[in-house]
């Protein structure tokens, strides 16, 4: 398990158009499961959410980690693109599964009042949307105090060789709207959450899984 060390500032990237996203379901629906799904599942084990929990995922897409929650839970999932969002209302149907409900929004200005979900989630989205601190800020905001954030994504690697080596992809990366070079510790920098885990799958992974605690008092907003 590695660890992430405290918050340091750097410019964060520029961002990207979501839109994007409606001319990829096919591809994305082909391949990504594969890569994606076991990571997911694994870190949304590891949080052992309890009946009734009311859980938003931020950036759902095509509902990919749906089934890899509880179903005694009360799930909302968000995304920006209409397409995408077919996709899954397509799934929940299939499955009838009555405690999840999907809802298009953007995820950098969430429209939940502040502290409304006792989990908050969201799968490869940070390193797409235009403004990534301002997501982390609203799933900190909606989220009550106390509860937790859970976010599986790339973030730039603290080995500055393989940094150098993965960014230098980020030039083909960036027309998917896909940033290879956002940095973790600039995302939450100067939020109120406090890490209970941070760490990849496999040592070699490309991805992080990053489980934390919203540690705003119960009057304040993120
Ligand atoms: C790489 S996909 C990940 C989807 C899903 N979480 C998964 O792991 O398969 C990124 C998702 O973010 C969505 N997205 C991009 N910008 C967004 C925004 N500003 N607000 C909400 N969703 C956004 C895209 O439409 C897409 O569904």
């Amino acid at each position: 398990m590695s660890t992430v060390s405290p918050p340091k500032k750097t410019k964060i990237a520029e961002p990207h158009r979501s839109r994007l996203y409606d001319n990829l379901v096919p591809v994305y629906q082909g391949l990504w499961p594969a890569v994606a799904k076991r990571n997911i599942r694994g870190a949304i084990a590891a949080m052992n959410i309890s009946a009734g929990t009311e859980v938003l995922e931020v950036g759902v897409g095509t509902g990919l980690s749906l089934d890899s929650y509880p179903h005694d839970i009360r799930l909302t999932g968000v995304d920006l693109s209409e397409s995408m969002l077919a996709e899954a209302e397509q799934l929940i149907e299939q499955k009838q599964w009555n405690h999840v409900n999907v809802l298009p929004m953007n995820a950098e200005r969430l429209t939940f009042s502040d502290n409304s979900f006792d989990v908050v989630t969201s799968f490869h989205t940070i390193s797409v949307v235009s403004k990534p601190r301002s997501m982390m800020s609203e799933m900190v905001r909606v989220c009550r105090p106390g509860g937790k954030i859970l976010m599986v994504n790339h973030f730039r690697s603290e080995n500055s060789l393989i940094a150098k080596v993965v960014d230098s992809a980020g030039n083909i990366t960036r027309r998917l709207g896909w940033r290879t070079d956002l940095d973790l510790r600039d995302v939450v920098a100067g939020l109120p959450l406090r890490f209970d885990r941070c760490y990849k799958p496999t040592p070699l992974s490309f991805f992080t899984i990053m489980q934390a605690t919203v540690t705003k008092s119960d009057d304040a907003t993120a």
